[in-house]
């Protein structure tokens, strides 16, 4: 079986449902179900003897020690994180406690259990750590892509407690030998995001006939990638990957923001014509910038493609159409996100200046 930390999460449940789905081994969830962390989300694994779920905290040594000697994982893949860069400009310390401290305490714990391993399934076991492109900073237009080699320059409270875990990761493995593997990638879309970043905030407020919050001038480059397709290089990472070595995960698919929320509102236009006429795109506002915002991020995937012969299988075309039917169909889904604590936040975030 494999132990997932933060699979109640956008990409962590994606994950296990894709895998589950694969026909991969039984999965342990540890999830502290945060406000992102949905058990709804894994509704069709209700009464599947292949799914655990247990409710908790990475950062609780105990817990974890227990899960780890009663389960006996072969693997233990790291999503947990607080993960929007918004949330983290207000409030960095969760972002301190569960990615730098949580990561830390999941690894001491994993490192004491590992210990006592012997032969094949001390051999065989991988922790594979999660990761994003934003711990390399930000590029200037005509930079090259981030390649593995790129120095960190973590620029917001969340990239840099992403960028101290990815360095606590790789020093397990530098001191004490721990089998670890690293995936740095892109901004992901798809099924399950929930509506506070990009994409899924534009479908929801567009259809709610509220405004389209582009940030400054809207011109930030973000790489994207649908997240069935994070999914896959994180499966084939797992099954293949080299010990010690991170992979970034990338689209090929670098966009200005503001036109990813075009082609968002050409979808809905086309999908849910607007009741009463018009684009939703005139629903577009400019709003004061993220600060500190990360001007462009790009993706060099060519060290995935060529050692694990891993490439995306969707194009941003059939993603972002796909994503944006998961969303009209799921109503549903997103009312019962939308609940007290999320509207507070986007009523303090978005709050005129
Ligand atoms: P998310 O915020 O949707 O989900 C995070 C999950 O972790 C939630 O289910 C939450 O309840 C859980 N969690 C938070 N703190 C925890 C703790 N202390 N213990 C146990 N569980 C906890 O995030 P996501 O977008 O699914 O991202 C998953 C991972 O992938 C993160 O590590 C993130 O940094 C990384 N990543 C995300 C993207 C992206 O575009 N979303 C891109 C690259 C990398
Ligand atoms: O690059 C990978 C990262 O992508 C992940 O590590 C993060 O967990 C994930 O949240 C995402 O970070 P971003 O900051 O790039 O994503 P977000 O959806 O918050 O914003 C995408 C871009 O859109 C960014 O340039 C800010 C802008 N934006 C965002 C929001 C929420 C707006 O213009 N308006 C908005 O209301």
């Amino acid at each position: 079986m494999i132990l997932v930390t933060g699979g109640a999460g956008f990409i962590g449940s994606n994950f296990v449902l894709d895998w589950l789905a694969a026909g991969g081994e039984p999965v342990v969830n540890l999830d502290k179900l945060t406000y992102a962390g949905n058990r709804e989300n894994l509704r069709a694994l209700d009464g599947d003897a292949r799914h655990l779920f247990v409710h908790g905290d990475i950062g609780d040594a105990q817990l974890v020690a227990g899960l780890l000697e009663r389960h006996q994982p072969r693997a233990l893949l790291n999503f947990a994180a607080e993960s929007h860069v918004d949330r983290s400009i207000h409030a960095p310390g969760t972002f301190i406690e569960t990615n730098v401290v949580g990561t830390f305490r999941l690894l001491e714990a994993v490192r004491a259990w590992w210990g006592g391993l012997q032969g094949a399934p001390r051999e065989g076991f991988r922790f594979l750590h999660v990761s994003t492109d934003e711990v390399y900073g930000s590029l200037a237009p005509a930079d090259p892509a981030f390649t593995e080699q790129h120095q960190y320059e973590p620029n917001s409270p969340y990239s840099a407690s992403k960028a101290a875990s990815d360095h606590l990761v790789r020093a397990y493995h530098h001191t004490y030998g721990l089998p670890v593997v690293t995936t740095n990638c892109s901004n992901n879309y798809g099924p399950y995001h929930f509506p506070e970043k990009l994409i899924p905030l534009m479908i929801v407020n567009a259809l709610a006939g509220k405004p389209l919050p582009v940030y400054g001038d809207g011109r930030q480059v973000r790489d994207w990638l649908y997240v069935g397709d994070h999914c896959s290089a994180i499966r084939r990472v797992l099954e293949a990957g080299r010990l010690g070595e991170t992979y970034n995960v990338g689209g090929w698919n670098e966009k200005p923001n503001i036109e990813i929320v075009q082609v968002v509102c050409a979808l809905l236009d086309e999908l849910r014509p607007r009741v009463g006429g018009g684009s939703y795109a005139d629903q577009l506002t400019y709003v004061k910038d993220r600060p500190g915002h990360d001007r462009r991020y790009a993706i060099d995937a060519r060290k995935i493609q060529r050692e694990l012969g891993w490439r995306p299988a969707e194009t941003f075309e059939t993603g972002i159409r796909k994503t944006v039917q998961w969303y009209l169909e799921n109503g549903d889904w997103v009312q019962r996100v939308q609940s007290g604590a999320y509207r507070d936040w986007i009523a303090t975030h978005y709050a005129p200046a």
